[in-house]
C-alpha cells in the first residue's frame, strides 16, 4: 500500500510543473488516445483548428467525447489527451 501511494505521489509531482498548473503527459495521452479507439470516428471526421480554436477548447472538447462515449476519463487523463492532440494536431500555445 505504501508503494501505492508513493507512486501516486511521485505521479502526482512529475505531472505539475514549476508554477504548479498541470502540465499533462502526451505520451499517457498517446496511449489513451488509442486505446479508447478514437480514430474510429475522428479519421473520417478529423481534428480541427476551425472547430476549436484554442487549447481550452480543446480540453472541452475531448472532455465532451469522454463523456458521452463514457470512455471514463479522468480529468488528468483528459488533460493528457488533450495534451498528446495538441502536440499532434493542434499546436496551440500553453
Ligand atoms: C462515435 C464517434 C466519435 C468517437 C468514437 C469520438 N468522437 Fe470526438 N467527436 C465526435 C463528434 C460528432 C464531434 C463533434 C463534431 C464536430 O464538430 O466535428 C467530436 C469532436 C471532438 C473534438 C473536437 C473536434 C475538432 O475538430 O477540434 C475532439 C478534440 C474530440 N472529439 C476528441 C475525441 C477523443 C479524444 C475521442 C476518444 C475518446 C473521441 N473524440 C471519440 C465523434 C466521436
Amino acid at each position: 500500500m505504501k508503494k501505492v501511494i508513493a507512486l501516486f505521489a511521485t505521479s502526482v509531482l512529475l505531472s505539475v510543473s514549476s508554477t504548479g498548473f498541470a502540465e499533462g503527459n502526451p505520451e499517457s495521452g498517446k496511449a489513451l488516445h488509442k486505446e479508447a479507439n478514437c480514430l474510429s470516428c475522428h479519421t473520417a471526421n478529423p481534428y480541427s483548428t476551425a472547430k476549436t480554436p484554442n487549447f481550452e477548447r480543446l480540453v472541452k472538447a475531448v472532455d465532451f467525447c469522454n463523456t458521452n462515449l463514457n470512455t471514463g476519463w479522468f480529468e488528468d487523463e483528459v488533460l493528457d489527451v488533450a495534451v498528446y492532440l495538441n502536440q499532434k494536431y493542434y499546436k496551440y500555445p500553453r
